[in-house]
């Protein structure tokens, strides 16, 4: 069938609001208040307080296509149908129905409004475990529907489980439903669990009806839900029998446009890969500038992200004969095909081409200075092998990837020791990882005694803020805290005048003067909003949350650790206060051990 994206789209909504639900946005690419995660990579995740039982103002059956970013599969990226931007098709059920309608209903929209061959149609269900047991209703369902007996498998938690989205939170058994390309069976074990192609995945429903809790065990949801996602591009795909995502109307002009600037062709096997790469790559990155809470590159968390797409689509393109202000032309593909879909890109077409000639100038630098480091390896080198840690000292320091080190050693004459680069390149992996994650943890670098005073004081100067702005929109946007410094953002239009900044200071410095104790307590999060708390509440995956109280000065969730009275802080300093994107100003921050200047007198 041929069908646009657009109109694959409007079918979907069209589909969901005959049967009452109610379309809602795309939400931020950059999850709002929700420290666990870098990008929303699931329609369900800007909806997990009414996964777990809030009501959604629009009610109980919802629908949309949100933004994806998932970056876990990159190094697939080139093959024809791993992409790191997606758009996901959704429909919720919150708390309303259940299997029966949605099992009926999918068929009805593979079937009656996609035309696929329900022939060619194959499912997954839930084989059962002691968390949950094996979901024949289901496989009853699609039968009743007309899905062929030997077209249904029961698959366990690996295939057809879906979630949490983070570490805790709701999650369930589902449904998985595949087109048969109709290739041969690879074995006489060949099922939707396999790689070998026969099977393509179109959608995944899921019954949501458990919250995984933070000790590993699952415990039933208040409600059941239904919550679904159907991947557009690959959807696109398959019922264009297109070979790859890259053929379908989301990217061939992005595709022309690299062709046109290169010169190659996509056709060409030599440069496929190349050309899909630069394609993903710049579309994601795009999206990630032009987002409505947009970053740009930078060494950490989404800035990171974005700087890692943008090098590796540099890096391809390069063999490919692009050139400085290539990439921004393709964004500016990017933005022409999504401009009517999701006209925040529109309004930031001009800083996303900035931005990303910017991060291709400052890449093409680091390069220079790592072509000249690594002439002087190979000038004082006594064996003909790069040893792994130079490889990688070039790829950690210069941004040289690995593949770029091997083919100039080639040149020379030298090889590299890929596998010593591979074993340090995951040391580092696992470390930067175990960083994040901690990072995450409420944006605390480490847990010393400097760090929580740190922390202790971003609370005070967070409620400091809101008083002496005295506007309700000022509202934490993401923090940063080191033994040596804190970094706050926080959500506000203008930069704040010298006199503002000193009232910040005073107010942070006489809640230090007045030493009080710092207590803690566990409540609900409907508990801490009576009593007054500020914090995340729109996206708290547990029940229970941490509340912090300074005395009268600050009342705040969150996971600590603080210090034990305000008193041990010292004397607070504003350093630095600055943009940080647009509507988002940021401030640097110590503390000094001097607590005599925080007296009256002072
Ligand atoms: N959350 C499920 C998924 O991401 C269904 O939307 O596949």
């Amino acid at each position: 069938m041929k069908l646009t994206s657009d109109e694959l789209r409007k079918k979907w909504i069209k589909f969901y609001t005959d049967r009452g639900h109610t379309p809602i946005s795309s939400a931020s690419l950059i999850p709002e208040n929700d420290p666990t995660v870098l990008f929303t990579t699931a329609g369900m995740h800007p909806l997990v307080p009414y996964l777990l039982g809030q009501p959604h103002p629009a009610g109980k059956r919802l629908c949309d296509t949100q933004k994806c970013v998932r970056t876990g599969d990159i190094d697939e990226v080139g093959d024809s149908s791993h992409c790191t931007f997606f758009e996901m098709l959704g429909n919720w059920s919150l708390g309303d129905y259940f299997k029966t309608e949605m099992v009926q209903w999918s068929y009805e929209f593979l079937t009656q409004v996609l035309g696929f061959d329900p022939e060619r149609l194959a499912v997954t269900v839930f084989e059962g475990d002691s968390d949950c047991p094996r979901d024949d209703e289901t496989a009853a369902l699609w039968e009743k529907c007309g899905i062929k007996r030997e077209n249904i498998f029961y698959l366990g938690k690996k295939h057809n489980w879906w979630g949490p989205a983070g570490q805790t939170g709701p999650c369930g058994p589902d449904t998985e439903m595949f087109f048969d390309t109709g290739k041969p069976k690879c074995c006489d074990k060949c099922s939707p669990a396999c790689d070998c192609g026969k099977y393509v995945e179109i959608w995944n429903d899921v019954f949501m009806q458990f919250n995984k809790n933070a000790d590993g065990t699952y415990s039933p949801l208040k409600q059941k839900n239904v919550d679904t996602g159907m991947g557009l591009e690959r959807t696109l795909m398959n019922i264009q029998g297109l070979q790859s995502v890259y053929d379908t109307d989301v990217f061939t002009p992005i595709v022309g446009k690299i062709e046109k600037l290169s010169g190659k062709s996509i056709t060409d096997p030599e440069h496929v890969k190349a050309v899909r790469v630069v394609a993903d790559h710049i579309r994601t990155a795009t999206f990630i500038i032009g987002d409505e809470r947009g970053v740009t590159p930078s060494n950490v968390d989404q800035g990171y992200i974005l700087r890692r797409l943008l090098r590796r689509a540099i890096r391809f393109g390069a063999g490919l004969g692009l050139k400085f202000g290539d990439y921004s032309a393709v964004a500016d593909a990017v933005v022409d095909i999504y401009a009517a879909t999701y006209p925040e890109l529109a309004a930031a077409r001009d800083k996303i081409k900035t931005e990303i000639d910017e991060e291709q100038t400052r890449f093409e630098r680091t390069l220079e200075n790592g072509i000249k480091e690594f002439e002087k390896l190979c000038k004082f080198l006594q064996t003909d092998v790069i040893p792994g840690k130079s490889a990688f000292r070039l790829y950690d320091t210069y941004g040289f990837p690995l593949e770029m080190t091997v083919e100039m050693a080639k040149e020379r004459g030298f090889k590299v020791d890929v596998d010593g680069f591979n074993e340090r390149f995951e040391q580092h992996r696992k470390l930067s990882q175990a960083g994040a994650e901690q990072r995450f943890k409420g944006g605390l670098a480490d847990t010393g005694e400097l760090t929580a005073r740190l922390h202790t004081a971003t609370h005070l100067m967070h409620k400091a803020l809101k008083d002496v702005l005295d506007d309700p929109n000022v509202n934490q946007r993401g923090s940063n805290i080191t033994p040596e410094r804190l970094r706050f953002d926080f959500s506000f239009g203008r930069a704040l005048t010298p006199e503002e900044l000193k009232a910040v200071e005073d107010k942070v410095n006489a809640a230090i003067a007045a030493d009080v104790p710092i207590t803690c307590e566990e409540m609900t999060v409907d508990e801490a909003k009576a009593a007054g708390a500020v914090g995340l509440f729109a996206t708290k995956y547990g029940e229970k949350v941490k509340v912090y109280t300074m005395g009268e000065f600050s009342k705040e969730i969150c996971g600590g650790p603080h210090a034990a009275r305000t008193g041990e802080l010292g004397h607070f300093k504003i350093v630095k206060e600055q943009s940080s994107s647009a509507g988002v100003r940021r401030i640097k921050a110590v503390l000094d051990a001097d607590t005599s200047r925080n007296t009256a007198s002072n």
